[in-house]
């Protein structure tokens, strides 16, 4: 990958989901280390499995799946989805970003930024009043990531 590869964000399609599973698989086997008591476990198919589950989510017309390309490779991706009103999580209608994970090798570049950025304004677009997260605590990176992007703290998560 060349240093000044420009970043592209664009939706994700079929042939993206071989190198999204991998990444997302990371993210699996990246929660249970920091936390193998709140996070599952990731088993050896967790690539297939997220692969499988992404390619039903494509064809959804709530979900978003976006990838992040340099050049020709996908360097990261984003999933979430638009959730009607629920009243266990006194929500109404949001944009929910579920994912968002950027390759080692791409990271520091504002590939997170950009992925980050095209969600919540295709979101928007799709008529979001709200675009909410939810991100380990332990994820500093993350964490830092979407307070620049304007996020604030609005529930913590506990576990016995
Ligand atoms: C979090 C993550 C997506 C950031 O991706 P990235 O492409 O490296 O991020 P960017 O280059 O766009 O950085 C943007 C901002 O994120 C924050 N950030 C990124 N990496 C950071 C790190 N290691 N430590 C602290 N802040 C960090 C900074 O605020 C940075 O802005 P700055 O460069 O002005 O300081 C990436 O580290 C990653 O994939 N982590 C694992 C998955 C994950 O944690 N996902 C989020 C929760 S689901």
């Amino acid at each position: 990958m060349s240093e000044d590869a420009e970043i592209t964000v664009r939706d994700a399609c079929e042939e993206d989901l071989d190198a999204v599973s991998v990444l997302a698989a990371r993210l699996v086997r990246m929660h249970y280390d920091w936390d193998n008591e709140r996070f599952l476990k990731a088993g050896p198919s967790v690539e297939t499995g997220y692969r499988r589950f992404l390619a039903g989510e494509l064809g959804s017309r709530a979900s978003m799946v976006l990838v992040a390309t340099m050049g020709d490779r996908v360097v990261g991706y984003a999933f979430g989805r638009q959730e009607p009103r629920n009243w266990e999580m006194l929500m109404d209608e949001s944009g929910v970003l579920h994912d968002v994970f950027v390759d080692d090798s791409a990271r520091a570049k504002g590939v997170g930024v950009a992925l980050v950025r095209s969600f919540v304004e295709r979101m928007r677009e799709r008529g979001a009043a709200r675009i909410v997260l939810h991100t380990a605590a332990q994820n500093a990176a993350g964490q830092a990531l979407f307070k620049k992007l304007g996020f604030r703290v609005t529930m913590l998560e506990m576990t016995l």
